[in-house]
């Protein structure tokens, strides 16, 4: 055994004996003392202003008996007064507003001179908070009415609510949410199909979430119902499209009780966001936030609703307890989407987006610093956006796949739905993981993994030696046809591409040389209209060769493009790469951007700021 990896192995040992003493590192929350159980919102949404304004209300537990204060996370709050309930009275209770931290936000201390149980602090966010996006009117489908909406993964909570903003504790919610009278407000909790338009809105969310998982939209939303457990919220210009894409949605919720035990949460709608969203989705309980660049028109991209809907076994119900152990979120989560995928679509499809995947991975290990490479990810004080990477993603479902191929789906498949059995409503670090993991699947079948080999996996950076490797029968159909084409031994029109799916277009144009000639291009693009194409991801490919290789003709519709897509990973990528291409294109993308920023949210402006600064 090499030393190091038996060190880990002792480290780990040490730290899952003391697993009940989890250290978040990104909140400033004294939850070792006392504990939030309950949060009650009641908050007015100011779209004049771009302000929420109103109290939160704690419930809380006492962990400790000396303890004389309660510690909240905010961000760029401010905060009016603290009280508490005394008896039928509220009394003032003083408080300490830190200097806001880069990364962590300002630390807020309540002086409890007494162990009072429910308190309220009366706050307005501020128009820059860092978990919310207020857009105009012009800025969404109908043109008409504002629309705002939270994303509070991983610590923007802070940003909209005084809270404990850390995955190792949950609460039960409620809320009562005053808005202008035509707009809809919908939250990851119950969402009442009739609410009446009167500018009142009551929520209430009776299992206990982690607060990243509270969330909020507001706008000229009409709902839609799919089936009896799922339906869709969206402006009506997009509502009726976006059923038809995502309609599989129960059959994906069947597929994944079938392998993983039953999906607890009730109902299951989607809320399709405008464009400037930043992510793909985010899996807010009850209510999956999802970005409408997803909605092709023939469910070629709909493994993100798999992947969604996935996080209400790996993520909403099993929980990561710091953010260093994300991939037990998001690793988890891609592994239990693609075998989902694979029950709905197939294995065929199901192998190519693995492949898919890998190349993306393989790609950015050769970019990132080996730290951020590994499963148990060092955060150093830092936000954890900024660690944000495919790692925890991709490497952490090839494991599992490394897993699943070692001990065959026979024991693995059971395991993992007990994983989710015996942890539901609870979180938990990776140390307690690879206890659990030992305990029910190393030892119960000897000598099938070793314990280095996990630690190898968990702990050191890159992929180990041995790691899956995904191949597509379909992939390699697509290669050799790409190749007779470069070759001058097929014609273009003589290629299968009128058969080939998203995911065959994806593969041939990634794996197309970087040096390919403009001519050549211009021929794919007459032949397939690749520069105007309406499915985002092709269009993404296209442009990231296109830029590379100084195509001309994608200009303008990579301007359209860059402008009316906020959605992270379709547009940071080529911000990048025009930015570091040449001076010319540079100058290009930073024009570009002046126009498009104002509608990008503080997340995606964060991070293209730094990219120009940089
Ligand atoms: N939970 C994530 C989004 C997220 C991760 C927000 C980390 C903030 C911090 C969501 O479930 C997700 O992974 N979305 C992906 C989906 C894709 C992998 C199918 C996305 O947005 O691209
Ligand atoms: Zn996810």
């Amino acid at each position: 055994m090499k030393i190091k990896t038996l060190l880990l192995g002792i480290c780990s040992f040490i730290m899952s004996a003391s697993a009940q003493t989890i250290v978040d590192e990104v909140s400033y929350s004294n939850t070792d003392e006392v504990k939030t159980h309950h949060v009650h919102l009641e908050l007015d949404v100011r779209f004049d202003k771009k302000v929420l304004k109103g109290f939160v209300e704690h419930q809380m537990t006492w962990v400790s008996p000396d303890a004389n204060t309660l510690v909240l996370d905010t961000r760029d709050l401010v905060i009016d007064k603290v009280e508490a309930k005394e008896g039928e009275k509220w009394v003032p209770l003083k408080f300490q507003l830190a200097k806001r931290d880069p990364a962590l936000g300002s630390k807020l201390t309540i002086d409890m001179p007494k162990q009072y149980t429910t308190v309220r602090v009366h706050y307005q966010s501020q128009p820059q908070a860092s978990g919310l996006q207020w857009l105009k009117g012009e800025q969404t489908a109908g043109k008409k009415h504002p629309f705002m909406y939270s994303q509070s993964q991983a610590i923007h909570a802070r940003s909209w609510i005084p809270v404990q903003d850390t995955p190792a504790m949950r609460v039960t919610y409620t809320a009562r949410i005053t808005t202008p009278k035509p707009l809809l407000a919908v939250m990851s909790a119950d969402n009442s199909k009739n609410t009446e338009l009167d500018g009142d809105h009551e929520f209430s969310m009776p299992q206990a979430i982690p607060p990243y998982l509270i969330a909020i939209g507001v706008g000229d939303l009409k709902y839609k119902r799919m089936s009896k457990q799922t339906a869709v919220f969206a402006e009506e210009s997009i509502l009726d499209a976006a059923v038809a894409e995502f309609d599989d949605t129960q059959k994906m919720i069947v597929a994944n009780e079938e392998l993983y035990g039953p999906y607890l949460w009730g109902q299951y709608d989607l809320l399709i966001l405008p464009p400037a969203f930043p992510f793909g989705g985010m899996e807010n309980p009850r209510l999956s936030f999802i970005t409408p660049t997803v909605i092709a028109g023939d469910k070629s991209l709909v493994n993100l609703i798999a992947h969604e809907l996935a996080h209400s076994w790996s993520g909403n119900l099993v929980t990561n307890a710091t953010w260093r152990d994300l991939w037990l979120n998001e690793g988890f989560t891609s592994y239990v989407e693609n075998r989902v995928m694979e029950s709905l679509f197939g294995r065929r499809r199901a192998v190519m987006e693995q492949a898919l995947s890998v190349a993306d991975l393989k790609e950015e290990l050769a970019h990132l610093p080996a730290d951020d490479t590994r499963l148990k990810l060092p955060l150093n004080g830092r936000d954890p956006d900024e660690a944000f990477s495919g790692v925890p993603y991709v490497k952490g479902q090839l494991f599992l796949i490394y897993l699943e191929e070692k001990f065959g789906r026979e024991r693995f498949d059971p395991f993992v739905k007990k994983y989710f059995d015996d942890h539901a409503f609870k979180s938990l670090t990776t140390e307690m993981f690879i206890e659990y993991l030992q305990e029910h699947l190393l030892k119960p079948y000897p000598n099938v993994v070793s314990m280095d080999k996990i630690n190898e996996w968990i702990f050191e950076p890159g992929l180990p030696a041995d790691a899956p490797n995904p191949t597509s029968d379909a992939f390699e159909k697509v290669e050799e046809e790409q190749k007779a084409w470069l070759a001058g031994k097929k014609k273009l029109k003589n290629l299968s591409a009128k058969k080939w799916s998203v995911h065959e277009w994806l593969y041939f144009i990634n794996t197309l040389p970087r040096d390919i000639s403009r001519d050549r291009m211009a021929m794919l693009d007459n032949a397939f209209k690749l520069t105007n194409s309406s499915n985002a991801e092709i269009a993404f490919a296209w442009f990231r060769l296109a830029i590379g290789n100084n195509y001309p003709a994608i200009t303008k519709s990579l301007e359209n493009h860059l402008v009316s897509i906020g959605r992270r990973k379709l547009i940071v990528p080529l911000y990048k790469q025009l930015a570091e291409h040449s001076k010319e294109k540079r100058v290009w993308a930073l024009e570009v951007y002046k126009k498009a920023r104002p509608g990008y949210h503080p997340l995606a402006q964060g991070t293209i700021d730094a990219l120009f600064k940089g």
